[in-house]
Parts: C-alpha cells; sequence; structure tokens
C-alpha cells in the first residue's frame, strides 16, 4: 500500500464538486494516490454532494470555510463567475494552503487579489477528457510556491492525465488549443462518421470507427515520437486512396481552418480575461 494511502485526515478540499472536481476525484482515487477519506467536497447543490458521497464515499458539507479549515490543500472548482464570492468566504482560512485554481480565464492576479496575504496559489488548466483520465492539463504557478506544492499539484493532475507547467502568459494559447481542442477533435470524428454514413456504413460502427481511428493516430503520434507528417507520409502510398482524400482535405483549407480555430479560442480567451 502505498504511503500516501494510510494517511486519513483530509488532504484535499474541493470547493465546488461539479464536473471537473468530480474527474480529479474519480482519478485520484483510482490511481490509489489519495483514499476516500482524505478528500472532501463542498458545494451548494445537495444532489452533487450526494452523488459524490454516494459514488466515492468522500465526506462533503455545504461549508467552503469548513472544507477548507480541514484540509490541506484546497481545489477551487467553481464557475469563474463564481470565484470572488467563494474566495472573500475563505480568506481568513486559508493561511499557507496551497490553492489550485482550475477557474478557466480568471488570472492569478485577479485570484490573489480575493484573499488576505501572499497566497500559494496554482493556476490549472485541464480539458474535457480529464473525465476519461486522459486529460492535459496545464500548471501555471504563482509567485512563491514552493516545490513542495508543485509536485503536489503535478501529482494530482497527472492522475487524470498528463501535465505540463507554463507560465500564466501562455495559458490563452493553452485554452485555445488543448481547452478547447476536444470540441474540435469532436466535431472531426462527427464528420469522419458522417462521411461512413454517406457511404453506406451504418451509423453506430461509423462513429466507432472514426472514434477508434482518431484515439488509434494520437497514440501513435505520441507512442512512436514521429512528426505526424511523417507517419501522414507512411499511410498515404502512391496513386493510393489516402492521398486522393488528402488533396480534398487541403483544396478545403483543412489546415488553416484548425490552426484559425485555435487561434479564435484564444483571442476569445483574452478577450474574456480582461472583462
Ligand atoms: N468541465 C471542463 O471540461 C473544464 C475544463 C477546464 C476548466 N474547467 C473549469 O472548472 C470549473 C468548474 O467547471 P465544471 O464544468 O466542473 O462546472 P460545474 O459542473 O458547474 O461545477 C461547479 C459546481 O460548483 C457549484 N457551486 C456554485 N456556487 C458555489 C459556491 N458558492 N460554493 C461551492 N460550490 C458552488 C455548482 O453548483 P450549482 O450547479 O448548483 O451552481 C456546481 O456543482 C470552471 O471554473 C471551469 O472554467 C472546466
Amino acid at each position: 500500500m502505498k504511503e500516501r494511502q494510510k494517511k486519513s485526515k483530509p488532504q484535499i478540499a474541493f470547493l465546488g464538486a461539479g464536473n471537473m472536481a468530480e474527474a480529479i476525484i474519480k482519478g485520484l482515487i483510482s490511481a490509489e494516490l489519495y483514499t476516500p477519506e482524505t478528500l472532501l467536497a463542498s458545494d451548494t447543490s445537495e444532489n452533487r454532494l450526494n452523488k459524490l458521497r454516494e459514488t466515492y464515499k468522500i465526506e462533503t458539507t455545504h461549508s467552503n470555510p469548513e472544507a477548507v479549515r480541514k484540509a490541506k490543500c484546497v481545489i477551487l472548482g467553481v464557475k469563474p463567475h463564481v470565484t470572488g464570492a467563494v474566495l472573500a468566504e475563505i480568506r481568513s482560512e486559508l493561511g499557507e494552503k496551497l490553492l489550485i485554481s482550475v477557474a478557466a480565464g480568471v488570472p492569478l492576479i485577479r485570484l490573489a487579489a480575493g484573499l488576505e496575504r501572499e497566497a500559494q496559489i496554482i493556476r490549472a488548466m485541464p480539458n474535457a477528457p480529464s473525465k476519461v483520465l486522459t486529460g492535459a492539463t496545464v500548471l501555471a504557478p504563482g509567485k512563491g510556491v514552493d516545490e513542495d506544492h508543485l509536485k503536489r499539484a503535478l501529482s494530482i493532475f497527472n492522475a487524470i492525465g498528463k501535465t505540463w507547467v507554463l507560465e500564466e502568459s501562455l495559458l490563452d494559447a493553452v485554452t485555445g488549443l488543448s481547452g478547447s481542442g476536444p470540441a474540435f477533435a469532436f466535431m472531426m470524428i462527427e464528420a469522419l462518421a458522417d462521411g461512413g454514413v454517406k457511404e453506406g456504413l451504418p451509423r453506430k460502427i461509423a462513429l466507432a470507427l472514426a472514434a477508434q481511428t482518431v484515439l488509434g493516430s494520437a497514440k501513435m503520434v505520441l507512442e512512436t515520437g514521429e512528426h505526424p507528417a511523417q507517419l501522414k507520409d507512411f499511410v498515404a502510398s502512391p496513386g493510393g486512396t489516402t492521398i486522393s482524400g488528402i488533396h480534398h482535405l487541403e483544396d478545403a483549407n483543412c489546415r488553416s481552418a484548425f490552426m484559425g480555430a485555435v487561434s479564435a479560442a484564444a483571442k476569445r480567451s483574452r478577450e474574456l480575461g480582461e472583462k
């Protein structure tokens, strides 16, 4: 049994126990990094708390300050517009404890301004596939975050996927790529499946084939370390079917469309952060 499992006191408090908090809770418990009794969630919704108690057997409360008081590290998982109110509630309880905010677009400076003193804050940008433990998260540590706290944050987000540490100034670009990217990939899967249906495949099979094809292709990029252009060349034999399809994608400006989508999402992220 791992050392951390033996601890029985609450280690992490989740303020806001919605989709993202649940993904992290699920990851931490299934990776056996934390036992249920070391996790604690607070939320305004009784339904959410019931679900987390029943599914993960963790402690729950309606009181954000109580959750912060009991735990060693706090994950702020409410919607961005609620962060100010929650920080005001917990400011006198947080002390030296690590605060990790997953609230999209809320900058470190605004989080720090809501607290009483120089706090240890890490801004995290996870993405939707964290729900199936295949997320991509980028952490931006605030000034004064020590190595132990950063290690703790890395271990938390590594339990729900892969994690990188970058400067906060790059988080809008991250939001445009890995934050919004799952929606772009879902559209690609849907469109590939539609193509299959157009060519006569049953819808269910077409969707499964499209999703498995995208999953396998992503795995090849990650596991072989080959450049995607190299892998594409490998699949496209001279005069074959694939190069005909590639020609069609190039005619449709497919690469430019994907690049533009990431830039548009990053631009919107910058605009929202300025509000
Ligand atoms: N989901 C994603 O894929 C994703 C990806 C990256 C970042 N994020 C960020 O993660 C955060 C949470 O997103 P989510 O999708 O998990 O949202 P969510 O499912 O709506 O979860 C937020 C939870 O917080 C509760 N809440 C509202 N006010 C509260 C308060 N004052 N104190 C405690 N809890 C309160 C909400 O209850 P009610 O529903 O009753 O209001 C809800 O259960 C957001 O800031 C989002 O930007 C999410």
